[in-house]
């Protein structure tokens, strides 16, 4: 087998990758070792920065996105029982997006198979080959078959656990990390929206977040430790909490419902540098993650390819490899600037030692600041509704 771009993995990274290529007129095959159905069942993220809609609607895609999809001008944060607005739109002019991740996925793939685009699922030892040399390959087994795909140029956009990033010598990567206390005990649920725009909660027991995915099931969260045992956690256990984190001086309580999911995540900041090595270009999550309390991580792995998706294109039209040599240089300002605001929203949110009164001061603090002055204001804001789309 042979195409032009060997892409592994297909979240939204690598589909829209091949997506975007394909508008170019190149050709790619997206090597992925699930199913269709379980990569399109997969609960993840649910928010689209503006410049994640603009893509998606520049691309075509934008058709049930715009129908479904939820716009919310702000957010609103809740501490000490009291709600506080911040106005995306007044600050910024911009607003976000509530589209579950999979709806982009099932979206996009839908789009790949239409236009007979390739998405190898359920291949199984997936590896990489020559990497640095003529004849760049991915090697992985098919239907019982062993299958040789040989390319010009390899996406690595196989998320935190695939097998891209480990291909490159340990010794040429840096890599950052930062592992938090905590983890989230995130539910889906069939229940109506409580609010109409997300809720980040500061509670002395913890963080919650109410989230929602459409106007009859919401997604909420709460605040755990790294290794929860989910068994201890029956739905009533669940409710019982999310109300106590979310509670107000005016008596709000979180309609409730019939728990579809439920799952623990840890939460890490992680970034490995360079995102590239001979042919092979990390896209998304197999290059860095964020914790989610900042809704960056889909936007990232989009944002990443839109900038690799020029650079391929730039290969194949001019012949000139430039723009592929600057590939990490254009994502790493906006892979930092998205570290920064998720770990700065996470250490403000969350409980770290419930012993530590004199941190729980500057949280409470930081967050009376936060929703009192508008030039803080305007700092959460713009780093929320994201920035650096157009570098
Ligand atoms: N070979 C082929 N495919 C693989 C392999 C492998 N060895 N390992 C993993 N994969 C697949 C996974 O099954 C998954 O479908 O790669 C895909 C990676 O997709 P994502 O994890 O969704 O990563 P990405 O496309 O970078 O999107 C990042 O996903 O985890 C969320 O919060 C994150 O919203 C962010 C988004
Ligand atoms: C979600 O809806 O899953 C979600 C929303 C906001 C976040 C993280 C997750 O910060």
């Amino acid at each position: 087998m042979r195409t032009r771009v060997g892409i592994v993995g297909a979240g939204p990274a690598g589909l829209m990758l091949s997506h975007l290529l394909h508008l170019q007129g190149i050709d790619s095959v997206i090597i992925e070792i699930r199913s269709r159905d379980y990569v399109e069942k997969r609960v993840r993220a649910g928010v689209l920065e503006h410049g994640a809609v603009d893509l998606i609607n520049d691309v075509g895609l934008g058709r049930r996105m715009q129908r479904e999809g939820m716009p919310h001008h702000g957010i609103y944060l809740r501490f000490e029982g009291e709600t506080h607005r911040i106005d995306f739109e007044q600050l910024t002019g911009r607003g976000i997006l509530v589209y579950g991740q999979q709806e982009v996925v099932k979206d996009l793939i839908a789009a790949r198979l239409d236009a007979g685009g390739q998405i190898l699922f359920e291949a199984a030892d997936v590896e990489l080959e020559d990497i640095t040399g003529a004849a760049p390959a991915i090697r992985f087994r098919h239907n019982g078959e062993q299958q040789r795909l040989q390319c010009d140029l390899i996406a690595g956009c196989d998320g935190f656990h695939g097998i891209s990033r480990p291909s490159i010598p340990a010794e040429l990567l840096r890599v950052h990390e930062h592992t938090f206390p905590f983890g989230w005990l995130g539910i889906l649920a069939e229940a109506a929206p409580s609010s109409d725009e997300l809720i980040y909660a500061s509670h002395d027991r913890g963080f919650a977040l109410h989230s929602m995915r459409s106007p009859g099931i919401v997604r909420n969260y709460l605040q755990c430790a790294p290794d929860e045992d989910i068994g201890e956690w029956p739905d009533d256990r669940i409710w019982e909490e999310l109300q106590t984190r979310m509670q107000t001086h005016e008596g709000f309580r979180l309609n409730e419902g019939r728990i579809l999911e439920k799952g623990v995540t840890p939460m890490r900041g992680f970034v490995a540098e360079p995102m590239q090595y001979g042919k092979l270009y990390l896209a998304g999550d197999s290059a860095h993650i964020v914790p989610p309390t900042g809704a960056k991580g889909m936007n990232l792995a989009l944002k990443d390819v839109k900038i690799l998706a020029d650079a391929m294109c730039t290969f194949y039209t001019d012949g000139s490899d430039e723009k592929l040599q600057d590939y990490t240089r254009r994502c790493v300002l906006g892979v930092w600037r998205a570290q920064h605001f998720s770990w700065w929203m996470t250490s403000m949110l969350h409980r770290f030692d419930q012993h530590d009164d004199y941190q729980r001061r500057l949280q409470l603090s930081q967050l009376r600041y936060v929703t009192t002055s508008e030039a803080a204001a305007r700092s959460l804001a713009e780093n929320y509704v994201g920035m650096l789309w157009d570098l």
